[in-house]
């Protein structure tokens, strides 16, 4: 009793002495590269973005999971543009808060985002300082053009703790090195592909390879409404020439002018330099393995301006919740070391991706391309055992593409972007893969990650000697970077089958690929994502049977995952008592001593009570059983799990 007291009293003394305000981020250094410079000038003006508190976030996620879960009654009724913005835009307390703080202080702030929850403020370095408690620096880096201004700590004024959740550029710090394409590409001379074997040096990976290899169909996507988008950050840019004499070296069935549709945000451009350098290998690489692999889906190229990659990715967010007609698939071959990016920040721009998972597009990244140790390993690096894990790809809602090499076995590439997240725990629809994994990984083991983070990747494929064109030369080129465009392209085409047989497209994927999907994957057991750069006996994960952080589920098969999606979700049609649907689930349990069953509470699913899962550690289903029996007939929806 004395003692809580005595602790009551110590926390007023320390509110006391800290005046109102409240730390909201803060991180002990830069990370290493940066070159500290000292105190920005006073009167240096500075833009800020406030991410203002979204009202109901909450419910948006619970929607989310109800709409993407097989079987439930909402299954894939993914949402509109104006019903995402009645969750996502902030309550009218938050917003007079923030006008009432704004206008007290001299302040204009300007709404810079569709659902109203981003404006900006400008104001001298010195005020930016006193308001926000914080000591902006100035830092350069070998890699950054010109100087920025971020400070090391930020703190909130009480009266906006609760309406705030963000404000940026302050304490994230990414380095502008976010292109999973590995550094040092080759040229070889053009000629016929020596082999699709991508483990054979001689070996190169086409579309046609990638067509054989998973079953990916030729044949023509039909329908218009479709689109698949590739984004383009830092200035690489997508050339048209370059992807026409693509197609006509590789895929010669298809019409040579097939191209894409520009999109800008952030004054993005996308100039036309028939002798561009390297700088356009990524959004090379990413535009002709969409436009070779998802054949004739209607294909855009976003490209986003400005040099700050945490902006540019929010900001790709925002422009997509200001279209009406989204793209049903958006693949992103860009990333950077989460810790970089800082807790607020990245769970801001993570639910921007939650947001577009409900409106049915499937948001799908790169995995990485330095294995456990972030975007891109170097030698440095190669003795710490304090593994990176790469954002967005450990963003629960997006669905995360590693890499693999060779055939028969395929197996895991050394580069492959994979682990476990520090901001995001392990997802709800990948607990008992990532358990099974868990049990894999010896007590010794060196590496320090953590155990109770989000897993990633999600599913892999071929990243390795894929055949490109850039600049009129032909390359040969490979990393996550190849690997996320290419399933990408495999989900579109799903969709245009989907949209043909009058059903919703995929949307938010995990959870259909970690339950029904799941099965629709080769599963990959060999490889040691150690990196391309560090040796082989670097301490890193190795693929083993089943979900793994290398691989993820495995490689798709195509036509085992359109049906899997074409399946329908109504496996009842005998409504009556338990229960037909659980039944035609119920292997044995026992069989699976791996993983103790779980309760799960659909939530389309509650007037029928819990629903009981069990799954095997490849994290497909294996059992499903109503806890009770069902308050009501079952309904034809209900055995799609
Ligand atoms: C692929 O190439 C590697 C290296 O040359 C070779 O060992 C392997 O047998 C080849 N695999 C197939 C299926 O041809
Ligand atoms: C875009 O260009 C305009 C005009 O030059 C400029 O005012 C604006 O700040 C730029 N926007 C961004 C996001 O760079
Ligand atoms: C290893 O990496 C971690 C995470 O980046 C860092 O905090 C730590 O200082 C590094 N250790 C050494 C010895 O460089
Ligand atoms: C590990 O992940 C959990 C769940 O996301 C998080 O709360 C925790 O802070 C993380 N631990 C470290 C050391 O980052
Ligand atoms: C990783 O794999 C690539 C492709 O096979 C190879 O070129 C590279 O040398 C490997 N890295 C290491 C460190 O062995």
């Amino acid at each position: 009793m004395a003692f809580s007291k005595l602790l009551a009293l110590l926390s007023v003394v320390v509110v006391a002495s800290a005046g109102p305000m409240v730390l909201h981020e803060w991180r002990a250094a830069a990370p290493s590269g940066f070159i500290r410079h000292g105190a920005a000038p006073a009167n240096e003006m500075i833009t800020l973005r406030v991410a203002l508190k979204s009202n109901d976030v909450g419910s948006l996620e619970e929607k989310l999971k109800s709409v993407a879960a097989p079987g439930s009654s909402d299954f894939r009724q993914w949402l509109s543009m104006d019903e995402v913005k009645t969750f996502i835009q902030p309550s009218p307390e938050t917003v007079s808060a923030f006008n009432a703080f704004a206008s007290a202080n001299g302040l204009t702030p300007t709404v810079i985002s569709p659902n109203g929850d981003w404006v900006s403020i400008t104001l001298p370095v010195s005020k930016a300082n006193q308001l926000f408690a914080a000591d902006f620096e100035t830092f350069t880096h070998p890699n950054l053009k010109s100087s920025i201004t971020r400070t090391l700590s930020v703190s909130l004024p009480s009266e906006l703790v609760g309406h705030v959740d963000v404000l940026h550029p302050t304490t994230a710090f990414v380095t502008p090195d976010a292109r999973l394409v590995p550094s040092a590409p080759q040229i070889r001379k053009r000629g016929p592909a020596a082999s699709c074997n991508s483990s054979d040096p001689a070996g190169v990976v086409t579309p046609t390879c990638l067509q054989d290899l998973y079953g990916i169909p030729a044949t023509p996507a039909t329908e218009a409404s479709n689109t698949i988008l590739v984004t383009g950050y830092e200035d690489s840019w997508a050339q048209r020439a370059d992807l026409s004499q693509f197609l006509t070296l590789a895929r010669p069935d298809m019409p040579p002018s097939t191209t894409f549709t520009l999109l800008t945000t952030d004054n993005g451009t996308d100039p036309q330099d028939p002798h561009g350098s390297t700088g356009n290998l990524e959004a090379n690489l990413d535009i002709q393995y969409t436009a070779g692999i998802a054949t004739g889906v209607p294909l855009s190229f976003l490209s986003v301006g400005g040099a700050d990659f945490p902006t540019s990715l929010l900001d790709t967010t925002t422009f997509l919740d200001g279209v009406e007609n989204p793209p049903t698939v958006m693949t992103t071959s860009y990333g950077a070391i989460e810790s970089n990016f800082g807790a607020s920040m990245a769970t801001k721009i993570c639910n921007g991706y939650m947001a577009l998972g409900a409106r049915g597009i499937s948001v799908v990244f790169a995995s990485g391309d330095g294995g456990v140790r972030g975007n891109h390993d170097f030698s440095l690096i190669c003795a710490n055992n304090t593994f990176l894990p790469e954002f967005p790809a450990t963003c629960p809602f997006v669905t995360s593409v590693g890499s693999t090499q060779g055939f028969a076995p395929e197996k895991a590439m050394n580069l492959t972007g994979g682990g476990f997240s520090n901001f995001f725990p392990t997802a709800y629809y990948q607990t008992a893969a990532v358990a099974g994994f868990l049990e894999t990984v010896p007590d010794d083991f060196a590496g320090i990650f953590n155990k109770t983070g989000r897993g990633f990747p999600d599913v892999s494929l071929q990243g390795w000697n894929f055949e490109l064109v850039s600049g009129g030369e032909v390359w040969l080129e490979g990393g996550t970077s190849a690997s996320s465009p290419t399933f990408a392209s495999i989900i579109a085409l799903i969709n245009d089958r989907l949209i043909s047989a009058g059903k919703p497209v995929l949307g938010f994927l995990n959870p259909f690929l970690y339950s029904k999907g799941a099965s629709a994957f080769t599963d990959i057991m060999i490889g040691h994502n150690s990196g391309l750069i560090c040796p082989a006996s670097s301490v890193a994960f190795d693929a083993t049977e089943g979900w793994d952080p290398l691989t993820g589920l495995g490689t798709p098969i195509f036509p085992d995952l359109l049906a899997a999606a074409l399946a329908p979700t109504a496996a009842c049609t005998t409504p009556s008592t338990l229960d037909p649907c659980s039944i035609a689930y119920l292997a044995s349990p026992e069989a699976h001593p791996l993983h103790t069953p779980h309760l799960l509470c659909l939530h389309s699913w509650f007037h029928y009570g819990c629903v009981h899962h069990t799954f095997d550690h490849h994290g497909a289903l294996h059992a499903l059983a109503l806890s009770s029996p069902p308050s009501q007939p079952l309904t034809p929806s209900c055995g799609g799990v």
